[in-house]
């Protein structure tokens, strides 16, 4: 059935209010523009009543998408990617947002201010960021006193880990052991992030005599479910090999993919940093199907990298993906951009005469 005209109107106005909210906000250094939309969805929490009508209308809680993934309810498969929300400040505001689960950090050990700004950089034209943001967070122990009013919370929580900077890579475990030793009761997921490339070497972690190190060491910690999260930039049968190094050391899940660092997807891309969003999609897409073709079924699979619709997040899950994760497209896209995609895939499940969510992950692999 066609939209009605008032629908349209109703639409487009809609539309146009980010359009005219993003003309402002994109006028703004990208930090600062960052700064001050958390500013306001940190403030937010503490408004019930205004964030309460934002939660009713966009938080899709549909029992075709509704997921049991490490022993919680996802209500949608629709989560944050981690980096917007480093110190768990804006979790409330993510279920305003539409989001089934959030993931917080990447959190250090210790509080560190990351790299000289300028460090975010928008690739207008490409729907795209660039960022060298370099894991500036308020450290573990803020997290954790954050994470204690919180969790258990409506939504599934993950808490992506990172070592610091001034940790030489040769005591990286010992980061990541503290790090589990903080979190160890706290979060539905954890998440090792050895693939940032702002930490000069953190990528050089991602090995196989490291992989089994540390996941041997996060089982020996904690029972939470902890999850790898890998580079776009590997080549395709090394990544491959590594995550089922991984798997095999009893990692509960992949996240696939972090930021890219090939700087010939754009001519205007500085040379620092990784790439994110749009020119970062068939990347990502290209890894998550090598990864599914050998793990789908196997562990928990999360796609990130420009997912932007409906039609994206389907195609990352008709691929394999459990769950998918957004990040730059609420830049360019908006607040609604969450509860679309959610109303799509619910669109596109029944076009494809699905009842569930589970019936299409990984439709395409099955038909290969
Ligand atoms: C400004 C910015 C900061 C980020 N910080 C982190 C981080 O701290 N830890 C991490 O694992 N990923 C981080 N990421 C990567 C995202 O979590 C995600 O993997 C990537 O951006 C791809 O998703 P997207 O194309 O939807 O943005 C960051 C991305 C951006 C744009």
């Amino acid at each position: 059935m066609a939209p009605s005209g008032k629908h349209n109107n109703i639409k487009e106005a809609k539309m146009l209010s980010y359009e005219t909210m993003k003309k402002v906000l994109f006028k703004l250094e990208p930090e600062t523009a960052h700064n001050f939309v958390g500013g306001i969805l940190k403030y937010a929490q503490y408004t019930p009543l205004l964030l309460y009508p934002f939660i009713k209308k966009n938080f899709i809680a549909n029992k075709m998408l509704t997921q049991e993934i490490f022993g919680v309810t996802f209500y949608n498969p629709v989560g944050l990617a981690a980096g917007f929300d480093k110190d768990g400040d804006l979790i409330k505001s993510m279920l305003a947002l539409g989001f089934g689960y959030t993931e917080v950090g990447t959190v250090a050990p210790k509080p560190q201010n990351g790299n000289e700004k300028p460090r975010l950089f928008r690739l207008v034209e490409e729907k795209s960021l660039q960022n060298a943001m370099g894991f500036n967070n308020r450290g573990s122990y803020y997290l954790q006193q954050n994470m204690k009013k919180r969790y258990p919370f409506v939504i599934p929580i993950g808490i992506n880990l990172g070592k610091n900077k001034a940790t030489p890579e040769i005591e990286a475990l010992s980061d990541y052991e503290k790090l589990f030793q903080t979190f160890k009761d706290l979060g539905d997921y954890l998440v090792v992030n050895i693939s940032s490339p702002n930490t000069p070497r953190l990528r050089d972690l991602q090995n196989e005599e490291f992989i089994k190190a540390l996941f041997a060491k996060a089982k020996e910690i904690t029972s939470k479910p902890v999850l790898l999260k890998i580079a776009p930039d590997m080549q395709i049968q090394d990544a491959i090999d590594l995550c089922k190094v991984a798997v095999d050391a009893k990692a509960d899940g992949i996240i696939a993919t972090n930021t890219t660092i090939d700087y010939s997807l754009s001519k205007e891309a500085r040379k620092r940093g990784g790439i994110s969003g749009a020119l970062l999609k068939q990347k990502s897409y290209e890894m998550l199907c090598a990864i599914a073709k050998e793990l789908s079924g196997k562990t928990v699979l999360i796609s990130a990298g420009g997912i932007d619709s409906g039609e994206e997040a389907y195609k990352r899950i008709k691929a394999g993906a459990n769950l998918v994760q957004v990040y730059s497209a609420l830049v360019y896209e908006g607040p609604l951009l969450v509860r679309k995609i959610n109303e799509r895939l619910i669109e596109l499940l029944k076009e494809d005469g699905y009842t569930h969510i589970s019936q299409a992950i990984g439709a395409d692999l099955k038909e290969q």
